[in-house]
C-alpha cells in the first residue's frame, strides 16, 4: 500500500497566487507552525502545498486521509521479509528525519488514533513518538506538517477537535477570481484566454445556481477539464455535459437545468 508520493517535481508546479498565502505559508514554515487549509474540492490546496514545497525546495510527502487511516499507516510498521522482521518508516516519519514537508489531505477523514501522534508533533516539542520501535523523534527546523479539508463534507461527527486545530496557522482558500480562475483554465487546460474566458464565465453561473441542491458548486478543476475537451475539438455543449453537468450531479432534472445555462452561454 503506498500511500505517499516523495520527492518534489523536477519542474516548478504553475500556482496562480490568490492573495498573501504564499508569505503566510513561508512565515509559518520559518516560525515551524503547522498549517492547515481548508476550501472546496478542486480549488488549488493540493497545487499550493505542492508549488510551496517547491519553492522551499523541501520534499514533500502527501498522504491522502481515509476513514481507515491509523497511526500505524502515518508511522510505519515492522514488516516480515526474508531475513526476518524489518521496521518500514511510514511517510509521517520519512518527513520528520529528512525534515520536508508532511501533508495530509482530508485530514478530517482519518481515525481519531492518529491525532495522539499529531499533537506532539503539531506543537511547540515537535516530537515524533514510534511507540513500536520505541524512537522518539525530534523534528529537524525543515520539516512542517501541512493538512487540509473540505469544510463542505464535513458531517458534523467528524470536524477537527479544537485541541487539534488550535495547533494550526490555518488558511481558507476558494475558487479564484475570474480573471485568476481564466489564467489557470487557458495555462492548465493548453487554451487560448478567450476560450477560457468564455468557460470560466459559465462556471461562475453554474456557481450562482443556489436553488439546486447540489453537494457542491462546479470547481476549477471540473472547468480545466471542460475547455480541455472543447480545445480538443469536442462540440462545447458535450464537453459541458461530460465534465461540468454530469460530475456534478446525478439527478436528470438538476443535470437538465444545469444544461439549460450551458445552452444559454454556448448555444
Ligand atoms: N491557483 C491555482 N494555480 C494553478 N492551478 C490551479 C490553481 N487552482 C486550481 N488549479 C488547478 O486546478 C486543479 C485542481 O486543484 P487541486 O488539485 O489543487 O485542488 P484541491 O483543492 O486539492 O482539491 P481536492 O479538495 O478535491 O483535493 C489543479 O490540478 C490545477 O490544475
Ligand atoms: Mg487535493
Amino acid at each position: 500500500m503506498d500511500l505517499s508520493t516523495p520527492g518534489h517535481p523536477s519542474a516548478e508546479p504553475f500556482y496562480q497566487v490568490q492573495g498573501n498565502e504564499q508569505t503566510l505559508f513561508e512565515q509559518a514554515w520559518r516560525h515551524r507552525m503547522p498549517v492547515l487549509i481548508k476550501g472546496p474540492t478542486g480549488c488549488g490546496k493540493t497545487r499550493f502545498v505542492q508549488h510551496m514545497a517547491h519553492r522551499l525546495n523541501l520534499p514533500l510527502y502527501t498522504v491522502a486521509c481515509h476513514d481507515d487511516l491509523s497511526a500505524a499507516d502515518l508511522i510505519g510498521r515492522h514488516l516480515i521479509g526474508a531475513q526476518g522482521t524489518w521496521w518500514q518508516d511510514g511517510p509521517l516519519t520519512r518527513a520528520v528525519r529528512e525534515g520536508g514537508i508532511c501533508y495530509l489531505d482530508e485530514v478530517v477523514e482519518a481515525r481519531q488514533d492518529t491525532a495522539v501522534v499529531l499533537h506532539p508533533l503539531a506543537d511547540d516539542r515537535r516530537e515524533l513518538y514510534l511507540e513500536r520501535t520505541g524512537e522518539v523523534l525530534q523534528a529537524p527546523p525543515g520539516f512542517m506538517l501541512v493538512v487540509s479539508y473540505n469544510p463542505g463534507y464535513q458531517n458534523l461527527l467528524k470536524g477537527m477537535k479544537p485541541s487539534t486545530r488550535q495547533r494550526f496557522a490555518a488558511l481558507r482558500f476558494d475558487y479564484p477570481a475570474a480573471a485568476d480562475e481564466a489564467r489557470i483554465v487557458a495555462r492548465e487546460a493548453a487554451v487560448d484566454l478567450a476560450l477560457a474566458t468564455e468557460v470560466v464565465t459559465l462556471g461562475h453561473a453554474l456557481r450562482r445556481l443556489d436553488q439546486h441542491d447540489l453537494d457542491e458548486v462546479a470547481s476549477t478543476r471540473l472547468l480545466i477539464f471542460t475547455a480541455r475537451m472543447i480545445g480538443a475539438g469536442m462540440p462545447p455543449r458535450e464537453a459541458c455535459l461530460a465534465c461540468l453537468a454530469e460530475p456534478l450531479s446525478d439527478d436528470v432534472q438538476t443535470v437538465a437545468a444545469l444544461m439549460d445555462v450551458v445552452d444559454v452561454h454556448f448555444g
